[in-house]
């Protein structure tokens, strides 16, 4: 039997660990046990807890319940944490999703414990390190020992940094083995994709009607945490909601405690816009039905710009560069940063636009493809 440690902490890391678990639970009960670690780095009922009944995820063997505090202090404790559980634990692997503080951490201890390392989405790069994430997942990618890359692209990142592609065990830290298996939330959002139709009330209750209403979530700290940015963004939103476009967004608590400090006067005009809906984080099944009804997504999120190429949507992300350079390229997404003139211009452009989805994220079987990787390699 392998003893996977898996660490989990901010919200997308929880619905990724869906898949893997699912995998686990289904398939690979009687080879790999599954310990789950969530450090705590997302506490708020709707942005943890809500998670774990939904998608059927275990509840943590541990929860180190470390919140937010600064990063630095943030990350050390985290180190600090997951190594006392893992000198208990003893596991044969390691694994970490993402670019979060709790990704770093994780690489970290494993490092230090010597403990082999797992990192799912691996090589994917924004080339933009003023960016958090990005520092995170390059640590993260040279410390593995396993790197599942869920693009091509990914694993033409990982070759241009100097990586072999190695995929014939034996595997270690100077000879890693490199597999491009997909993205495990194509995984999820294939599974649950039906499941959130059951949702509907949600849609009946803020008067949404499919393809009709805009899809928005906003958190990076360069849109939240800069005054500008912040202000440029949902003035934006506020425009297009006078032309008559109708727009919901659940906000990230960054974005709303950043709307109550830096721009009280924007909130309250969100709030009583008739045409648009301010609200508070939904669960995963309940943003699924809101991507797959909408008539556009407007992002700044990781997961929903590709979420919102799952369900064939155009969208529009608030960023300057993207690490999923595939969406852009196939013309269903444009980069329009925090400019409210290019938001407002780009919105009618992709609208009259005919759009294409290639297959470009897998076969929706990451989760069992890295299983099978793992117990090849143990
Ligand atoms: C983190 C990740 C980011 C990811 C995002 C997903 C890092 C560096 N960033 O950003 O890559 O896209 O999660 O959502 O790890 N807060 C609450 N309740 C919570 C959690 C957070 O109120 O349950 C508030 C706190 O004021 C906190 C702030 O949100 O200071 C930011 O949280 P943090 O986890 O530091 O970063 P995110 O912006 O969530
Ligand atoms: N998500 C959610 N509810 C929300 C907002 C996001 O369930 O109110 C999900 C979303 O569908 C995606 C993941 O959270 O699967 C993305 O998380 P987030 O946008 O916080 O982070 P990122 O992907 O940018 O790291």
């Amino acid at each position: 039997m392998i003893k996977l440690l898996t660490i989990i902490g901010a919200r997308p890391q929880i619905i990724k660990a869906a898949a893997i678990s699912r995998a686990i639970q289904g398939l690979y009960a009687d080879e790999i046990s599954e310990i789950l670690v969530h450090t705590g780095q997302h506490y708020d009922q709707n942005m943890s807890e809500v998670f774990f009944n939904e998608l059927n995820i275990p509840q943590p063997d541990y929860n180190l319940g470390i919140g937010s505090m600064h990063p630095a202090v943030q990350t050390a404790k985290m180190i600090d944490a997951i190594f006392g559980v893992l000198e208990k634990e003893e596991p044969n692997w390691l694994l970490v999703y993402g670019d979060t503080n709790s990704t770093l951490a994780g690489s970290l201890a494993a490092n230090k414990a010597e403990i082999p390392l797992i990192h799912i989405e691996a090589g994917l790069r924004s080339y933009n390190k003023s960016m958090p994430e990005e520092n995170n997942r390059i640590v993260a990618d040279h410390f593995s020992t396993l790197l599942f890359c869920p693009t091509q692209t990914a694993e033409e990142n990982l070759r241009k940094e100097g990586f072999f592609i190695n995929t014939i065990p034996e595997f270690h830290i100077d000879r890693p083995g490199i597999f491009n298996c997909g993205d495990v939330m194509y995984d999820n959002s294939k599974f649950f994709g039906d499941l959130a139709e059951n949702k509907q009330s949600l849609l009946e209750k803020n008067s949404l009607k499919e393809n009709q209403f805009i899809f928005f979530t906003c958190h990076r700290p360069v849109n939240t945490d800069v005054k500008e940015n912040l202000s440029s963004i949902f003035r934006a939103c506020l425009q297009l909601a006078d032309r008559g476009e109708e727009i919901f967004m659940p906000l990230h608590p960054r974005t709303i405690k950043a709307l109550e400090q830096r721009a009280p006067a924007i909130l309250e005009e969100l709030n009583s816009h008739e045409n648009i809906v301010v609200h508070p984080p939904v669960s995963f099944l309940e943003i699924s039905l809101l991507e797959k009804k909408c008539k556009m997504v407007i992002t700044d999120s990781g997961g929903v710009q590709k979420e919102a190429f799952f369900f064939k949507k155009p969208c529009l992300v608030l960023r300057d560069e993207t690490e999923w350079v595939e969406l852009v390229e196939s013309g269903s997404a444009i980069l329009v940063g925090a400019n409210t003139e290019k938001i407002v211009e780009q919105f009618e452009v992709l609208m009259s636009k005919t759009l294409s989805f290639p297959q470009i994220f897998g076969r929706g079987n990451a989760a069992e493809i890295i299983c099978e990787r793992i117990l090849e390699s143990s």
